[in-house]
């Protein structure tokens, strides 16, 4: 049987990286990915080298609406880091060894840390829309159906071939989460949970939702995993950030239907908070 290699190589990513460390003055210890609507974290970036992913040599471009499509370099409080203004996402056609491109690209630059950030339902009757939840674990669904960016060759110059997941969200990186969260003032909305991801684009069906009820899921998206599964699996430590922009429905008299327009009007509103705490977060690591 042919064994099925990686579409994008480790040469393809260590062009990319060589091409990025040609370009920046300063090397990146943390990487941010920015969720649908939460990418004005860019904007607070100092000392900026911006590249518009059609520009960078393997990158994808990014279609979705919210997202803009840039790497953003620079120091953030005066931490060196990069930041994905936008990223790509299997709904959108794109391979999960494309969506997660970045990440490989990220570490052969010399990132450590990688926090990524996502819009997400909250399926925990307890959550509030507007509730920052701190990912404690995932559930893969797409990897129950066969789909992993880790499928196929296994290059060992990224990592191992099958590894451990249980330890994805570092505990320090998520305590300090919590801990920052209450110095600036955003205690009283901060959760800690799991994080299911669908591959989208559909919203989910209220049945769905009883589901990921039961599977102890406290919030949903269409994103993220893929990227913390490939972060892991070359050893950067992560941190997960959701924000819950919407209540899933989970009853059948309800008139409530899950739109994009309301995600991008929460994270509009929680927005700032989110920034802030992630600029205060960073100094810390
Ligand atoms: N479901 C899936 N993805 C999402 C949701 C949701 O309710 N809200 C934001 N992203």
């Amino acid at each position: 049987m042919e064994v099925p290699l990686c579409r994008s190589s480790y040469d393809d990513c260590k062009g990319t990286a060589d091409w990025l460390q040609n370009r920046i003055k300063h090397t990146p210890r943390v990487a941010i990915i920015c969720g649908s609507g939460l990418g004005d974290l860019a904007d607070l970036i100092e000392d900026k080298i911006v590249f518009p992913y059609k520009d960078v040599p393997g990158f994808p471009t990014s279609t979705v609406a919210g997202h803009a499509g840039q790497l953003v370099f620079g120091k953030l409080q005066g931490r060196e880091c990069v930041c994905m203004q936008g990223r790509f996402h299997f709904y959108e056609g794109y391979s999960l060894n494309t969506v997660t491109f970045p990440v490989r690209v990220f570490f052969l630059l010399g990132v450590e840390t990688l926090i990524v950030t996502n819009a997400a339902g909250g399926l925990n009757g307890s959550y509030n829309v507007g509730d920052i939840m701190v990912i404690k674990d995932h559930i893969n669904l797409p990897g129950f159906a066969g789909q992993s960016p880790l499928v196929g060759h296994n290059e060992d110059r990224f990592g191992v071939r099958f590894p451990c997941m249980s330890d994805a969200y570092d505990q320090k990186l998520r305590a300090l989460a919590i801990q920052t969260a209450k110095e600036q003032k955003c205690g009283s909305f901060m959760q800690e949970g799991v994080y299911c991801m669908l591959v989208g684009p559909t919203y989910e069906t209220i049945a769905e939702c009883k589901i990921l009820q039961k599977f102890g899921a406290d919030a949903v998206g269409m994103s993220t995993v893929p990227e913390v599964v490939v972060a892991r699996h070359c050893g950067l430590r992560v941190l997960g950030l959701s924000l819950i922009t919407n209540k899933v429905v989970t009853d059948y008299d309800s008139h409530e239907k899950a739109n994009h327009e309301e995600v991008l009007a929460t994270t509009r509103l929680r927005a700032k908070d989110l920034q802030r705490l992630v600029r205060h977060l960073v100094t810390k690591i």
